[in-house]
C-alpha cells in the first residue's frame, strides 16, 4: 500500500472526463487500496481516481459509517435539497463553501472484482457521493457555486497567496485531522483565504 500525492486545482487531469474501468485485475485492486490509504492519510471522506492522477472512473469514500469503492458509477439523486453543510475538496485546499446538494443519492456500479454494487445515503454521504461523481466528470464543487461565492472561490485560486497555502496544506496534510468537508479544516487553518464566506 502507498499514499499517493493528491493533485491540486490547476492540474489538467482534474478537468478531464474519465475512462471506464474495463479490467478488474490485481492492479485495479492495488490502486483502490492505495486510494483508501491516501484518503485516510489526508483525512478525507472521499477520493476520486483523478485526484491521484489516474484516468479511471473510480472513487472511494468513508462517511457516516459507510466505507466503499465503486467503479463506473451511475448517479441517481433525490429532489429534496440539503443546504446546511459546508463542502470542501482535497484538491482545492483551504476553501469551503455552503453548496446546495440533493439530500439523497444512490450510485450504481461495480466493485473491484467487477461485481454489481450500489451505495445510497442521505446528508453527508449523499453529498460526498455527488462530489466524487462530479470529479469523474472533470467537475469540481466550486464550479457549482453561484454569485459571490463563486467569485470568491475563483479569485482565491488565482490569488498568489493560494500557492503558499497549497504548499503549506500539502506539508501539513499527513499530520492534520479533519475531513475534506469539515469546516474546521478550512476555516480554522486557512480562514483568511475566504474572508466572510463559507465559515
Ligand atoms: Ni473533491
Amino acid at each position: 500500500m502507498a499514499v499517493l500525492p493528491v493533485r491540486i486545482v490547476g492540474d489538467p487531469i482534474l478537468r478531464s472526463t474519465t475512462s471506464k474501468v474495463t479490467t478488474f485485475d490485481k492492479h485495479l485492486a492495488k490502486l483502490v487500496e492505495d486510494m483508501f490509504e491516501t484518503m485516510d492519510d489526508v483525512g478525507g471522506v472521499g477520493l476520486a481516481a483523478t485526484q491521484v492522477g489516474v484516468d479511471l472512473q473510480i472513487f472511494t469514500f468513508d462517511t457516516d459509517g459507510i466505507r466503499g469503492a465503486i467503479c463506473n458509477p451511475v448517479l441517481e439523486v433525490g429532489e429534496e435539497i440539503q443546504n446546511e453543510r459546508q463542502e470542501g475538496c482535497l484538491s482545492v485546499p483551504g476553501l469551503g463553501f455552503h453548496l446546495p446538494r440533493s439530500n439523497w443519492t444512490k450510485v450504481t456500479g461495480q466493485d473491484v472484482h467487477g461485481n454489481p454494487i450500489e451505495y445510497e445515503g442521505e446528508g453527508l454521504t449523499a453529498r460526498c457521493l455527488q462530489h466524487e461523481y462530479d470529479h469523474l466528470q472533470g467537475m469540481l464543487y466550486i464550479d457549482r457555486l453561484q454569485g459571490d461565492d463563486k467569485k470568491t472561490a475563483f479569485r482565491a485560486i488565482r490569488n498568489r497567496n493560494y500557492n503558499s497555502v497549497t504548499g503549506e496544506t500539502q506539508a501539513q496534510r499527513s499530520a492534520r485531522l479533519g475531513t475534506s468537508f469539515a469546516p474546521a479544516a478550512s476555516s480554522s487553518a486557512f480562514g483568511n483565504i475566504s474572508p466572510g464566506k463559507g465559515n
